[in-house]
């Protein structure tokens, strides 16, 4: 008997989106449909990646990061994320739950920090073996309400730390790569109360389910 190839979700935004509780809602829904996942995020998910994710974020290098660098990095904790972790997860039939995959990279390096798209997209070819999640969920709010969410959290990371106008064009970055792919992307306005958003991802969630599992 074939298994069935698990999904990949993602889960992108700007600082302060609120990804947390959303995905927490989201891992509740999956347990209820008893579809079996597990949860990861970027950079990150491997003791390796998780080394690459402290390196590439660490506010020590304030300033000091060349963006080619920064790409890298966070490319180099993706290819091994996805051959140590993701891949074999689907191709066992478990669904992944990521807290951010290759769009922050396009939002990011590309956006953000002006890295051309092509070779974004060379690397995503090559390094993440051209995965692309099924189903996206992009939590889009202002920016400098996501900034003072994320100072109410704790210290800002080497992200972080960057002016505003950065995040501003990362949040149009991400915007037009969900105008790009709208068949995956769902845009769901964060900048409401916390279980107006999980709700509005549950809406969204069911309706997808209901085309890729039977009831
Ligand atoms: P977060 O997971 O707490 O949101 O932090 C991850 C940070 O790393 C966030 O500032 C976005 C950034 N990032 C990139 O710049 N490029 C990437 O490809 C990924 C996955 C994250």
């Amino acid at each position: 008997m074939s298994t069935t190839r698990g999904r990949l979700i993602s889960f992108e935004g700007g600082e302060g989106a609120g990804k947390s509780t959303v995905i927490q809602a989201v891992q509740a829904r999956l347990r209820e449909r008893a579809i079996g996942f597990e949860s990861t995020r970027e950079p990150g998910g491997t003791p390796l990646a998780e080394a690459i994710r402290a390196l590439a974020l660490s506010a020590e290098w304030q300033g000091r990061m060349c963006a080619e660098t920064e790409l890298l990095l966070v490319f180099a904790a993706r290819a091994q994320h996805v051959r140590e972790r993701i891949l074999p997860l689907l191709e066992a039939g478990t669904w992944v739950i990521a807290d951010r995959f290759t769009d922050a990279s396009f939002a990011y390096q590309g956006g953000g920090r002006g890295q051309p798209e092509e070779r974004i997209r060379a690397l995503e070819s090559w390094a993440a073996c051209d995965l692309q999640p099924d189903l996206t969920f992009l939590l889009d709010l202002p920016v400098q309400t996501g900034l003072a969410r994320a100072d109410a959290r704790g210290p800002r990371d080497r992200m972080e730390l960057e002016q505003e106008s950065f995040f501003e064009r990362v949040r149009v970055a991400y915007l037009r790569r969900a105008a790009q792919s709208p068949e995956r992307f769902r845009i769901i306005d964060a900048s409401r109360p916390r279980e107006e958003v999980a709700d509005s991802v549950l809406q969204a969630l069911d309706a997808w389910l209901a085309t890729v599992v039977p009831a």
